[in-house]
């Protein structure tokens, strides 16, 4: 059983894909186990995006994830991590196909949606991120 941490995207949000996204991984037999709506600091979104610090769209990626509320999720499940990115597709829309979240929704690389997790390691960082006791809506 593994443990997966999903974002609905601030155009998610916008977009009114929430019920939509969630019905896909319910669908699928995921568990969601954990649900936190909140606005990111740009100092949580540096945290969660630290990998890509120094690539030419960080400061795009940064403005966007910060730009209005995201829906933080944990979803569990058996391969829960791969199954996940399976169903949200590539990371470039062009290339994610019919049938996954961004093949369906999404148009741009960097409004694509959706996060999930990529590897264990990763899963537990960003769960920790989002999920460590903290209840205030901000921060
Ligand atoms: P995500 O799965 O949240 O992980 C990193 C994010 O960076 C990715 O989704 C995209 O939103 C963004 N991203 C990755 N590669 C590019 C790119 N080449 N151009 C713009 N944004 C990107």
């Amino acid at each position: 059983m593994e443990k997966t941490l999903v974002l609905i995207k601030p155009d998610g949000v916008r977009r009114k894909l929430v019920g939509e996204i969630i019905g896909r991984l319910e669908k699928k037999g995921l568990d969601l186990e954990k649900a936190r709506m909140l606005v990111l600091s740009r100092a949580k979104a540096e945290e969660h995006y630290r990998d890509h610090r120094g690539k030419d769209f960080y400061e795009e990626l940064i403005q966007y994830i910060t730009s209005g509320p995201v829906l933080a999720m944990v979803w569990s499940g058996r391969n829960a991590i791969a199954l996940t990115r399976r169903l949200v597709g590539d990371t470039n829309p062009h290339e994610a196909l019919p049938g996954t979240i961004r093949g369906d929704f999404a148009l741009t690389t960097t409004e694509n949606l959706v996060h999930a997790s990529d590897s264990p390691q990763a899963a537990q960082r960003e769960i920790a991120l989002f999920f460590s006791g903290e209840e205030d809506d901000r921060f």
